[in-house]
């Protein structure tokens, strides 16, 4: 079908997390007419279900010796030798100013009894240096500060709309999107720039912390657009998530690591501690370390038999908890547990994509118009594994640098003119059936991998998916999935070693041949291919 109708901007931002709307604002305050496009309503993204906070160590308002130095220290530990150590610099550093910035638009952080900020410390941080909102509502109080900004700016927001592809011009630069509103009716918004802002991917597993929208479309539209992805094989599995009995699926509510950072420790079902001895920071270890200690308890120590473990945070009485944790508590009371008397029953799901579309700490990537910000981002920062709270912080710091890159591009004409887009037909791409997808992914592709299981996700989707017609969200969901996975077990099965997020239990060492990214394109009949640029990232 042909497009219905067209709209044009300098800007096109896909998606109204952190990174998006951080992102529009500055687009706007810098003259440019910025459109924000979203397939859901605009306060569905993942940002506001994050918790935990952001970290930032601000002036004056930090512990005693914590630096941001430390913080970049913090951040290339947790990245298990894969972040671009450049890139966490100018990222962690940009971190007060985003956070000034944010608080003038009028997101309210806590306070402690001092009355200067609260701060709370997570798994791989040397320092309380963790600002929260509404207790453990951060990314409530966010998305609500920035939306309500974005709506008193009149920056147009067309929701539930879902972006199809990338519109190019005969010289091969973005200069727009395709979209198809809820009946499917297609649109065209030209622009001679499109910044990608669309989240992860979390929906390729059965049981995930995100929500329903994270489906990779971002990945696979800049796959599709001959952007290169890197880093998409770690794929960071939060420990905690509350168990509400085998075969969850869907976003699970999060038990923030905030929790441990209160002094809650994680236990089995006798009552041993599952991190005695695992990792000097024990409970706090770097996030992937502590996923990966409850997998190999349960699988070693409980011989099998347990499909979760428990949160105790007991030592905590009643009102700290239901003040400090509202929306944790809230989760537990509506699955039947009291957190304040009995121990909170967890198991790890999928959570954050460390990898992403391969872009600068400015969202440039290497396609002349597409831009790159937020968790659908690799910008360098998170290496094989993300430091927690540095998500929020780099959708705050990447989002306003993009803006501003873009308006830089604009103004010494390095961006097409969008009248040259050209507009085709609607993509066809392989969709494999979701259910089959994840229960594959979740069983072969999370923490603990190996080439025989790789092997059968390939194979399943080889037999389940068809090609058909991008003409309605559900598809573009279930092709994004498909591809997603795709270039997840293709650079899952390469790595031939464990680091960070990424677990092979063929291959349970750490093998520094191995410290490099790896970037996957689409070769042109849409198959992703590893290598045509592998990079070795600038490491600390
Ligand atoms: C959490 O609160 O544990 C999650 C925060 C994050 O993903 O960084």
């Amino acid at each position: 079908m042909s497009p219905c109708w067209e709209a044009r901007a300098d800007l096109v931002v896909v998606g109204t997390g952190v990174a998006g709307l951080t992102a529009a604002l500055r687009a706007q305050s810098l003259g440019l007419r910025v459109l924000v496009v979203t397939k859901a309503s605009a306060g569905d993204g993942n940002t506001r279900w994050a918790q935990g906070g952001v970290a930032v160590v601000l002036p004056g308002e930090h512990d005693e010796g914590d630096t941001v130095e430390r913080h970049v220290a913090d951040t290339l530990v947790a990245g298990a030798g894969l972040c671009d150590a450049d890139a966490v610099r100018e990222i962690v550093f940009g971190g007060p100013d985003a956070v000034t910035r944010l608080r003038e638009l009028g997101a309210v952080f806590d306070s402690g009894a001092d009355g200067r900020l609260a701060r709370t410390r997570e798994g791989g941080h040397s320092a309380f240096r963790v600002v929260h909102a509404g207790g453990d509502a951060t990314g409530a109080e966010v998305e609500r500060a920035l939306l309500g900004a974005a709506r008193d700016g009149r920056i147009p927001v067309l929701e539930n709309h879902v972006a199809v592809q990338a519109l190019k011009t005969p010289s091969g630069a973005v200069a727009g999107l395709h979209v198809l509103d809820g009946a499917g009716v297609p649109g065209v918004l030209t622009a001679a720039a499109v910044l990608l802002a669309t989240g992860g991917l979390g929906q390729l597993y059965q049981a995930t912390s995100n929500p329903e929208v994270a489906t990779g479309d971002g990945l696979a539209l800049a796959l599709r657009a001959g952007a290169p992805v890197a880093d998409v094989e770690f794929v960071q599995f939060h420990p905690t998530v509350l168990y509400t009995g085998q075969g969850a699926r869907g976003r699970c509510p999060l038990v923030t690591e905030a929790v441990r950072g209160e002094g809650a420790v994680l236990v089995d079902a006798t009552g041993a501690r599952v991190m005695a001895g695992v990792h000097p920071l024990a409970d706090l270890a770097p996030r992937d370390v502590v996923a990966a200690a409850i997998t190999r308890h349960m699988a070693l120590e409980r011989g099998g038999i347990d499909d979760h473990v428990f949160l105790d945070a007991t030592h905590l009485d009643a009102a700290t908890f239901r003040t400090r944790f509202p929306t944790v508590y809230a989760a537990c009371v509506a699955a039947g547990v009291d957190p304040v008397v009995q121990p909170i029953p967890v198991a790890p799901a999928a959570h954050f994509a460390c990898g992403g579309v391969v872009s600068d700490v400015d969202g440039r990537t290497p396609l002349v118009g597409l831009y790159a910000a937020g968790e659908v981002a690799s910008t360098g920062l998170h290496g094989a594994n993300r430091l927690a709270s540095n998500s929020l912080l780099e959708g705050l710091v990447v989002g306003a640098r993009a803006a501003e890159a873009v308006a830089a591009d604009l103004a010494v004409g390095r961006l097409a003119d969008p009248r040259a887009a050209v507009v085709g037909d609607l993509p066809v791409a392989p969709v494999a059936e979701r259910d089959s997808l994840q229960r594959v992914m979740s069983r072969y592709a999370a923490i603990g991998r190996e080439a025989e299981g790789l092997a059968v996700v390939g194979s399943v989707l080889d037999v389940s998916a068809v090609d058909r017609v991008l003409d309605s969200r559900t598809a573009v969901e279930d092709a994004a999935l498909t591809l997603a996975s795709r270039a997840l077990i293709a650079s899952a099965a390469q790595r031939r070693e464990s680091r960070g997020c990424h677990v092979r239990t063929d291959f349970p060492d750490r093998d520094d041949a191995w410290r490099r990214s790896q970037w996957v394109r689409l070769t042109p009949s849409g198959q992703p291919v590893l290598g045509g640029v592998t990079v070795l990232r600038g490491v600390a």
